[in-house]
């Protein structure tokens, strides 16, 4: 009975570690350099502590322009090359399709039909009639917005500080006014509407948003991370 259990427990961890590592070497047989991967959790079991894009930078000083990670079980290539980025995203992006991150199921039937999440011929399609109208004008005037929307938010911030006892806030939240600009800059640049209070989470295009967006949990983020197929 013992040696059965033990067998048993055994053989479990001995399949988990193959499922975890399954993918390691895929990269390396490439010929590109790799970041160093941890035993089981890919390059990045430490990705709660550190700033993403500044791990990016790390990596790009060490790797150079072109280098191979493990995102949890997921082979990806960085490139930092902006001739091959152009390659990949204006001149040959119909053979790129599908981005790399999935809604899950459970989101709502408006946000799958958004360009980060349709798939293959139906993004090729949308991406295809989408392409003619990002000019280098129109890009200009979504700047302009996205800057207004920014200034409005600073505006406000400055007033509060100038306000504030021995001009010292306390207790800012500072994601209430991230979440307020991004909100302010995604209608100006989409509707070409402002928002009369985009600080108050009772307007209703950010009452709109929230619903749009599944809410998940950290520690939920992270498992469907390393096993995506949960997520059905
Ligand atoms: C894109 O994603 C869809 C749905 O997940 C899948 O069926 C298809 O094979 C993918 N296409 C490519 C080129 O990977």
């Amino acid at each position: 009975m013992l040696l059965e259990v033990v067998l048993i427990f055994l053989s479990t961890a001995i399949l988990l570690v193959i499922y975890f590592r399954w993918n390691y070497g895929t990269l390396e047989k490439l010929g590109i350099p790799v970041v160093e991967t941890h035993f089981l959790l890919g390059s990045q079991s430490d990705f709660h502590k550190i700033i993403g894009h500044e791990r990016d930078y790390e990596w790009f000083e060490t790797h150079g322009e072109i280098y191979g990670v493990y995102n949890g079980r997921q082979p990806e290539i960085h490139i930092v090359d902006p001739e091959i980025v152009r390659q990949i995203l204006i001149t040959d992006f119909s053979k790129f399709v599908n981005r790399s991150f999935d809604l899950g199921t459970k989101a709502s039937s408006v946000l799958c039909e958004i360009m980060d999440f349709i798939k293959d011929d139906k993004w090729r399609t949308v991406r295809a009639t989408l392409s003619p109208m990002f000019t280098t004008a129109k890009l200009k005037r979504l700047n302009m917005d996205m800057i207004g929307a920014t200034d409005n938010i600073l505006n406000l911030l400055m007033n509060d500080v100038a306000s504030a006892p021995n001009k010292i806030l306390q207790d800012y939240n500072i994601y209430g006014d991230l979440f307020a600009i991004v909100l302010d800059a995604t209608a100006r640049c989409t509707l070409n509407i402002k928002i009369q209070n985009p600080r108050s989470p009772d307007n209703d295009f950010a009452k709109a948003v929230l619903e749009l967006t599944p809410q998940k949990s950290f520690f939920m983020a992270t498992v469907l991370n390393i096993f995506p197929e949960l997520e059905e």
